[in-house]
């Protein structure tokens, strides 16, 4: 199994529909995917999808359910833990919380193969908890001056407080790829010259389109609503890119998580 992060420190740059059009190519390259909602108490993924789920993160919570009776399977052939909407007491996991969760995650992941937890907003608790679950970390940035500098904060906080070293960027509702080259070098500089020990690899561009808008209207994934446009290929090749890491990196993997798993 290979676990994934999907984090921008900023909210509304494109995380949840990236994450559900990345589940569902990873998915066509026949791969099991359980998309982990981590905006814990604003749930998304389900409400993007069209769901209503029964049961929630809550109930495992609240010591009611286990973390792997709660995975809703999608008509997509993906599945899902839903977050719960609503409920603040969630937006920062207490100790006995995070501990129910990592007792339980290792029965609940096993049957997959990959992993994604779509990351709130923000640079709390909870946000360095699950990035530091996974195993790669993918930071996605717009090119708004306001995302990119929320992106930093995050990739700041992640190494300071974690030692997060290695990022994946992707560069999501650009002009033209140009762009997203440009803001991808800026990222890399501020880095550089204050982060020096931070890896930033560029993962992928995507461009600005009116579709995923109108995917997200319908409920639909976006690259299954416009699986012909540009966005919808280079999510293609991205999962293609991560199936290549997840072969190459197998054994290492293992032994990583578990010792992940005893530093929490
Ligand atoms: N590549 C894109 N082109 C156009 N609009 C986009 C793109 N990516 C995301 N959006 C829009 O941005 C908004 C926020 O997306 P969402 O996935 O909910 O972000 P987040 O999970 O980061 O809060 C949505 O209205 C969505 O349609
Ligand atoms: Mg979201």
């Amino acid at each position: 199994m290979k676990s994934l992060s999907i984090a921008s420190g900023k909210g509304g740059v494109g995380k949840t529909s990236f994450v559900i059009s990345l589940a569902l190519a990873l998915q066509e390259l026949s791969q099991k995917v359980l998309i982990f909602d981590a905006d814990l108490g604003l749930a998304n993924v389900d409400i993007m999808l069209g769901l209503s789920p029964k049961f929630d993160i809550r109930y495992v919570l609240n010591a009611q359910l286990q973390l792997k009776d709660i995975i809703l399977d999608t008509e997509y052939g993906f599945s899902i833990i839903p977050a719960g909407s609503g409920v603040s007491e969630l937006t920062q996991l207490n100790t006995a919380q995070k501990l129910i969760l990592k007792s339980q995650m290792e029965e609940a992941f096993k049957p997959f193969d990959f992993l994604l937890f779509d990351i709130s907003a923000g640079i709390n608790d909870n946000v360095l908890f699950f990035s530091n679950l996974a195993e790669e970390r993918i930071v996605l940035v717009t090119p708004e001056p306001t995302s990119m500098a929320d992106a930093y904060a995050y990739l700041k906080v992640a190494y300071r407080r974690c030692r997060i070293k290695e990022f994946h960027l992707i560069v999501n509702m650009v002009r033209d790829d140009a762009e997203g080259k440009k803001i991808y070098q800026q990222l890399l500089y501020v880095s550089e010259k204050f982060l020096p020990e931070l890896k930033i690899s560029l993962l992928g561009i995507l461009p600005y389109d009116e579709c995923v808008k109108k995917a997200i209207r319908s409920q639909i994934p976006f690259v299954k609503y416009c699986p012909d446009a540009k966005i919808s290929t280079r999510i293609k090749e991205i999962a293609f890119k991560m199936l290549n890491r997840k072969k190459m990196q197998h054994n290492k993997y293992l032994t990583e998580f578990l010792e992940r798993f005893s530093q929490l």
